[in-house]
């Protein structure tokens, strides 16, 4: 969507994954300032959302949303206003059907006023789910809010939650700044792993404005091994997937922030090319060592190289697998390890793999233009 949204992948923090239903305005607080005191929001993480229940169950004397007093009493335009004050963008959740998921009121028939409601609270973010229809098609009541919005002169982010049931990226585009790809991720490697591959079908739709979702990051809510959420940053930043962290930030472990705090995964997902990285390969014994790349501006190329297999492995890559002429001779930036390896390299590359794993890197070609600094680092020197 030309909306001058959404030129690279949003990032942020949504409620749902970690808090369910159990939100409410204090932990929406805690979570502003621990995205700014963790450095989470400097990195770009500047979206805070509130999923799923933060309304009454009815509307108000004039057909207005109101917030659930019991768990935001001070409203939602004072929250927004606290988490505007912090220097982040505030998101909210509502549907387009009678109902959310959760059962508060949809904004089906209400389109025009609940814009204009947001707009007046601040909003700058809203994910449109897909519960309780009146089983017309999406893209029939989903252009209808995006038109709404845009009407409210208020520039806010159009997240189309419709969990790629009428194949939304072909006609989302022109709709919404994402666009769910697939059903809701849980936090299990059996359910990450097969939203990637989901997603992945779609990749020739995305782009700067509109991007596939293939929902929010699970990273640190515990289901998965470090390895597991390692992997699951990598292809989401190199699928150039929304970054929506879904864990609670008040309380994370070292190594969850290590992962959502890596400058360079992160910086794939923001590549001003803004093009959706693939699988291009899958070998090895039972097709578990897979190979994922995709191009960065400047001529680079990004590479995950993911093993789903259940045993280590030395899984090799060649230029051809990844779109390079073989003879092209690159430098190789290891972004896990935060280093370069020593030397240039053309037509292949192994790389060892931890089960469930994912290294990631980028090749560039051109190293004779590199910075003094980085070139000492690649010829040992
Ligand atoms: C749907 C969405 C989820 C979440 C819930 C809230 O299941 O796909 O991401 O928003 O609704 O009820």
């Amino acid at each position: 969507l030309h909306n001058g949204l959404g030129k690279t992948p949003p990032m942020g923090w949504n409620s749902w994954n970690h808090f369910g239903c159990n939100i409410d305005e204090l932990t929406v607080k805690e979570t502003a300032e621990a995205l700014v005191s963790t450095g989470l929001a400097a990195l770009g993480y500047n979206y805070l959302n509130v999923d799923d229940c933060w309304a009454e169950m009815k509307r108000g004397s004039e057909g207005e949303l109101t917030a659930r007093a019991a768990t935001f009493p001070s409203g939602i335009k004072a929250l927004a206003d606290f988490v505007h004050e912090k220097g982040l963008k505030f998101g909210i959740y509502s549907d387009a059907g009678y109902f959310t998921c959760e059962k508060q009121p949809g904004s089906l028939g209400y389109e025009e006023q609940d814009a204009e409601t947001f707009a007046s609270w601040g909003i700058d973010y809203l994910k449109y789910d897909n519960c309780y229809t009146d089983g017309s098609k999406p893209e029939l009541r989903y252009p209808i809010m995006q038109e709404a919005l845009a009407k409210t002169g208020r520039k806010i982010f159009f997240s189309i939650c419709e969990w790629g049931v009428d194949d939304p990226a072909e006609w989302a585009p022109d709709v919404g700044n994402s666009w769910r790809t697939t059903g809701d991720i849980t936090d299990t490697w059996k359910s990450m792993t097969t939203i990637a591959d989901l997603n992945d079908r779609w990749a020739s739709f995305a782009g700067p404005g509109g991007w596939n979702d293939p929902d929010m990051l699970e990273v640190g809510n515990g289901g998965m091994t470090i390895d597991e959420y390692r992997s699951h940053f990598s292809i989401w930043a190199l699928m150039k997937a929304p970054l929506i962290l879904g864990c609670d930030l008040r309380d994370m472990s070292n190594d969850t922030l290590e992962i959502i705090t890596n400058k360079e995964v992160i910086s794939v997902n923001q590549d001003s090319l803004g093009i959706q990285g693939r699988k291009v390969c899958k070998k090895g014994p039972e097709e578990c060592h897979e190979i994922w790349a995709g191009p960065l501006s400047l001529k680079r190329t990004a590479v995950v190289i993911w093993n789903r297999c259940e045993g280590d492995a030395d899984i090799e890559v060649s230029w051809q697998e990844i779109s390079l002429h073989p003879s092209t001779r690159v430098t190789i930036r290891d972004l896990w390890k935060h280093e370069y390896w020593s030397g240039v390299y053309n037509e292949s590359i192994v790389v060892s793999v931890a089960p469930h794993g994912a290294e990631m890197f980028i090749l560039s070609p051109g190293w004779s233009s590199l910075p003094k600094q980085v070139l000492a680092a690649v010829f040992d020197t």
